[in-house]
């Protein structure tokens, strides 16, 4: 009932009246706001976490376009974190879907109360470590202000694209049911820019630019980089937020400790990632849903040559002159 008087209220709302609309790649509606597409009910909690978060200098944000290895970055960077304060084997990863321990900004924060006092919350975690999906220029002036550091992810566009796909055939995002386009028009959708905090390019410019500038304040992955090397990368992590690891931790395996509890193959397996469901408040979501192959490579399999040529071609242009490629 909660969830549908919200809708409402969205609906009601002169800004989204207002805003180009389209109907999006499982039959709900995305509104342009500010050069971005937004499902229409995640307009408001965006706003809210633009308009009333309050970053610490401590924070860590993880911003990412989902799909792109949210769960894996969320499961990583609290195991860095949090690696004196619990051991391994009393992880709360072990009981707790990453997505409840580091929680989203706009579905988990500010989807319900338009400013909730973030410091009534007990937090678990000291620093706090919050995700958001919202590109670059739309973030809360005060994570810009602050000295809080950001950890970005992305993915090559293709596995992002059919990792995305299977999610929303997963899961039931809209009250209206659930009307998924077919995969040459959700490709269309997604080659038009038209996909959900997309489009894809500018997502991935806006905090790669950001990094360029201030490479202290935002550290950019790649989904690749951690599979083909993810102690690395989880050295590269931890150092970039202050917490780097001593010789002597690196020594007793417990970075080799952490890629293990925070694996595809443990994660998948833990009950409450079979079992468990993920209450966003503006969307319930499947654990299992955000386990799926964990591969690179897996378009292969569903993307034809002409799809992958388009793409390419619009991709070259948007990113020329940036240095980024995938
Ligand atoms: P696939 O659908 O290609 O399998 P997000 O976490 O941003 O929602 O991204 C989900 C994608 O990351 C899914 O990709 C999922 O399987 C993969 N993933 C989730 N946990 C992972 C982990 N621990 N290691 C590697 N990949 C993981």
């Amino acid at each position: 009932i909660e969830l549908v008087h919200h809708v409402n209220e969205i609906e009601d709302d002169q800004l989204v009246r207002n805003l180009p609309q389209e109907k999006g790649v499982d039959g709900g509606r995305l509104c342009n706001y500010n050069n971005f597409w937004c499902r229409v009910k995640f307009l408001r909690p965006i706003l809210n976490s633009q308009k009333y978060f309050k970053a610490h200098d401590t924070d860590i944000i993880v911003p990412t376009l989902p799909k792109s290895g949210t769960t894996w970055l969320k499961a990583l960077t609290f195991s860095i974190v949090n690696r004196t304060m619990y051991s391994i084997n009393q992880s709360p990863l072990l009981t707790t879907n990453p997505h409840d321990l580091v929680p989203q900004l706009e579905f988990k924060i500010y989807a319900k109360n338009e400013n909730p006092n973030l410091d009534e919350n007990i937090y678990p975690t000291s620093p706090r470590i919050y995700s958001t999906h919202v590109p670059y220029h739309l973030l809360s002036n005060s994570i810009h202000e602050s000295k809080c550091r950001m950890i970005y992810i992305c993915r090559n566009p293709f596995d992002y694209f059919i990792s995305y796909r299977f999610f929303l055939l997963g899961n039931e995002f809209e009250n209206e049911g659930k009307q998924s386009l077919s995969l040459e028009e959700s490709f269309d959708m997604f080659c038009r820019g038209i996909y959900p905090f997309g489009p894809f390019w500018d997502h991935v410019l806006g905090y790669w630019n950001a990094h360029l500038e201030n490479p202290d304040k935002v550290l950019f992955l790649k989904y690749e980089d951690l599979k083909e090397d993810v102690v690395l990368n989880v050295k590269k992590i931890a150092d970039f937020i202050g917490f780097g690891f001593s010789e002597d931790e690196e020594k007793e395996g417990v970075i080799e400790e952490i890629v293990k509890l925070c694996s595809f193959e443990n994660m998948k397996q833990l009950e409450v990632n079979k079992k468990g469901i993920f209450n966003g408040n503006v969307v319930e979501v499947k654990n299992c849903s955000f386990f799926r192959k964990g591969e690179v490579g897996d378009w292969a399999n569903y993307l034809t040559p002409e799809m992958i040529e388009r793409f390419d071609k619009i991709i070259e242009v948007k990113l020329q002159g940036s240095g980024l490629k995938f």
